[in-house]
Order: structure tokens, then sequence, then C-alpha cells
């Protein structure tokens, strides 16, 4: 048994649509034989892959983040420009591959303005330099008549790019990971990089590399970057990647408890930060790596097969984004096609994986201001957490509609869990929609032609105020109700 309270007047903040942002990252097949596959009779003349451009489209991405990931530490941008036959292949150290370098920065724009995303660019912060960086604004951006923005317009390109946001290196607290700095080192580094970025383009944003374990090193890292870049950067950058790693169905469904940890731990490193602004400002988060995922060797090909729990995984990540809409302004499921990813290719079509439909359903459905529901629940138990709730919640409201979406993951493995569902203020039209997402078992997948899970849509009827929706084992629900 459990409820949910919900009033429409109680409102977090407005949800930046920035939260259902996308990755994409040169390793394995996420960009060669996943978005871009040249010659395939499956592409268009440009090489971009027409049946994964389609279920793009159909998630509304807002932004999509590239070219890494731990790729973009060794890449130097220049080389992915200019006539592709005339592009250096290169060693790749980071995923111990070859680079072809025939996606390349223009690819990428003209990818983003196909699919209709706004870029998000990361710069190396690894074995890269501050000019590149410094210079790689400008090619993007640059309107004057200059170098680099001239060498835009050589490659076709006579329009700026006008790209935004730029986060300051990937996970460089990692020491095997290339070019790895110690905090202070990095901090120092990226103010400067930060300085010479903002110079060429003002209007840009920039996140700062943060966090990407969850330990004490890693809070001493975030802490460390805050305090130095509080004035001058936009966002503070973290990852979370969470899985079936403990060998348990309930242990896994209170991924939503290490979820919220973390979150409330950058939510606190960033209000002492704000101390150290002069200005007193106060970094967003940019959770700009976060999805499922169970290959940590890096010679897995981390081409991923998800199950339903592992969408119920996912829904846990939206729910808690939604719960701290006020500091999470930017997130990045990674990653979007082939690996750790929700759409899934081969040579001759694609399937969408489970974790593709909670995705779809938050960024499609949800409204534009996020509330701060109540709900209560029965709880299972696990050891790394005590008393989880069966139900994991959040909300938000679409002001111009009148329309409240209730987010609703019953966790019970094998018990439906009636909801009681109250609207605080107001009465409810009779009429409302249910979303929702299960099937047989948690552990069933999606495959070629093998559609175990899918979004289903429903009508409602929402007979009194409050009512009650059942909701089927390890299931992700959305009931949209109406003000009237
Ligand atoms: O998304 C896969 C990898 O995970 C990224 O390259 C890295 O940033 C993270 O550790």
């Amino acid at each position: 048994m459990a409820t949910i309270l919900v009033d429409p007047r109680r409102q977090i903040d407005a949800i930046h649509p920035n939260i259902y942002g996308n990755f994409i990252e040169h390793l394995r097949r996420c960009i060669y034989g996943g978005i871009y596959e040249e010659g395939s009779p499956l592409s268009d003349e440009r090489g971009f892959r027409r049946d994964v451009l389609a279920a793009i489209k159909s998630l509304k991405v807002p932004n999509i983040r590239w070219p890494g990931g731990n790729f973009v530490s060794a890449y130097h941008w220049m080389d992915g420009i200019g006539p592709k036959d005339e592009r250096p292949r290169k060693m790749e150290l980071a995923w111990n591959t070859v680079e072809s370098n025939r996606f390349g920065t223009d690819e990428f724009i003209q990818f983003c303005r196909e699919v209709g995303t706004e870029p998000y660019i990361c710069v190396n912060m690894g074995n890269g330099t501050m000019d590149e960086a410094q210079h790689w604004v400008e090619y993007c951006n640059g309107v004057e008549d200059t170098y680099y923005a001239n060498l835009r317009r050589k490659n076709g390109h006579d329009e700026p790019y006008d790209v935004k946001y730029w986060a300051l290196g990937n996970e460089v607290s990692g020491h095997w990971k290339i070019g790895h700095k110690p905090a202070e080192e990095y901090a120092a580094l990226a103010y400067e990089y930060a300085k010479v970025m903002k110079l060429v383009d003002k209007n840009i944003e920039l996140a700062a590399c943060g966090s990407f374990e969850q330990n004490a090193s890693d809070m001493k890292w975030n802490q460390v970057v805050v305090e130095k870049l509080a004035d001058i950067a936009d966002y503070l950058a973290i990852h979370m990647y969470v899985g079936d790693w403990y060998g348990g169905y309930y242990e896994y469904m209170a991924a939503s408890e290490h979820i919220e940890k973390f979150i409330r731990a950058a939510r606190g490193i960033i209000d002492v930060g704000v101390y150290y602004s002069e200005s007193g400002k106060k970094l967003k988060i940019a959770f700009d790596e976060w999805n499922v995922m169970y290959s940590h060797d890096p010679e897995h090909p981390r081409h991923e097969r998800y199950t339903l729990q592992d969408a119920l995984a996912v829904g846990m990540f939206l729910n808690a984004f939604l719960r701290h809409a006020d500091a999470i302004k930017l997130a990045n499921m990674a990653q979007l096609v082939n690996v750790i990813a929700p759409i899934h290719t081969n040579t001759e079509g694609l399937f969408l994986q489970t974790i593709f439909w909670p995705l779809q359903l938050h960024t499609l459905e949800n409204g534009t201001i996020a509330l701060d529901a109540h709900w209560d629940s029965d709880c299972f138990e696990t050891e790394q957490h005590g008393k989880v709730p069966y139900l994991d919640a959040s909300a938000s409201y679409q002001p111009d509609l009148g329309r409240i979406s209730i987010n609703l993951i019953n966790r019970h493995r094998t018990d439906a869990l009636p909801v009681v569902i109250e609207n605080q203020h107001g009465n409810l039209k009779s009429d409302g929609t249910l979303f929702e997402i299960t099937g047989e078992d948690p552990i069933v997948m999606n495959g070629f032609g093998e559609e175990n899970v899918k979004l289903v849509k429903r009508e409602l009827e929402c007979p009194s105020n409050p009512f009650t929706v059942t909701l089927p084992p390890h299931s992700i629900s959305m009931v949209q109700i109406y003000l009237g």
C-alpha cells in the first residue's frame, strides 16, 4: 500500500529541458557503426544511419555531449576537420583502438542540427592544451575574420555553430585516465582554460569536471574544484553508474538511495562553494554521465543488453533529477547508441532497449515545473540502506494544460502496489492518462524482433479525489491528471 500527495502550488523549480540530454563517444560502435555508417544502405549520403536518426528524433534529445568520455583526454580536434580522406588515422589509447577521424566537429554539428539538439562539447584536459581549447571555441563560434573561424568557413560552414555548452575535461580525477592531474593542478588549469574560452565567447557555459566515483577522494576533488571555479564555471559535472552488482534484486532496487546520497553530497559542496564566489554565484549540477553499466573491463565491448530492472534504475535516476530540479540543470544519459545505450543497432537495423522507454516517457510527458510530492509506502529491507520504500516517485506540472504528471515506480518484485493519489489543491477532471512500462519478469530484455518491454498508454478514470491506481509488480508508471 502507498500514498502520494501532490499540490501544484508546492513547486521545486522549473525543470530544465537539458536534463534529458544524451552523450555520444568515440567508443566501440557508438559513433562508427552506430549513428554513422558510411556506405551502409541504411545511411544517407552523409553517412548518418536514417533508422538511428529517426529513433533519436523520437527521443527529442535536447543536447548531446561529445566526443568523450575517456576518449577526449587524448583527442586533438584538428585531426577531425578538413577533407575526410586526408584526416590522420591515429592510435586511440583510451579504448585501445584506431581512430579514423572521419567523424569530427563538422559532422557532429551536422548530426546535432539533423536531430534538433544542442551540441555540448567536452575539451581535452588530458594531453590537450589550452590553445587547442581556445581555438576549438573560435572554430565553432568565431564571427570575426580570424584564422580558426576562417578555417570553419573554408570547410564549408559560413555560419558560426554557436556551441553554448562546453565541459572542461572528463573524469580527470581518475589516476588511470590519460593526463590525470591532482585536484589542485586540475582546478588551476581549468580556471585558465575557462578564462580563455570565455574570452573567445562570453556567452558559453562551462562545466567543471567533478566526481565520477562515490568516495571520499572524489568528494574532496569536488570541494577543490568548486572552491577554485565557483566564479568562472557554471556547472559542476558529476557522473554515476549503477547496476545489479551485488547479486540481489532488492539491493539493486535500492539504487535510488545511492543516487540521492550522491546528489545531496554534490549539492552540499556547491552550497559551501557559494562562500568562495565573489559574486555569491552558485554552480548548477551537470549530471553529464549516468546510466546502468556492467562491463568495467576495458576489453569488453560495453554493448549492454538491458533488462526491465535496468529500466527501473533509469526511472530512479530520472525521478531524482526531478526531485533535485532546482540544482540539476543539465544531464546526459551515457550513451545514446550501442554503448551502454537505449538504441542498439546491427548492420541491418536496430531495436529499442528497455531503458529507452522511461527516458522517452519522462522527456515527452513531464511538465515544465517539478513538484515537491510527498509519498509513503511499505518498505523492503536492504543490507546497504536498511528499509527502502517499494515506491519511488517524482511529479511535475504543466501550468498551461493544468496537468500534473506523477512518476511512480513499483519496486516490488512480485506484488502489485495500490497507490492512493491525492491532489491537495482543487478538483480533478474525471479523465486522465496512464503510461506503463512493465514485463513478465524483472530480467526480461528486448532484442531484434523481440519487444518484451515497451511503453503502453491507456485512458485513466479518476472518479474522485483521492483515487487509487494499482501498479503492476516491477513497473514504471506515469499518471497524468488534470485540474478541473
Ligand atoms: O561512458 C563510458 C565511460 O565511462 C566514459 O568514457 C567515461 O567518462 C566513464 O568512465
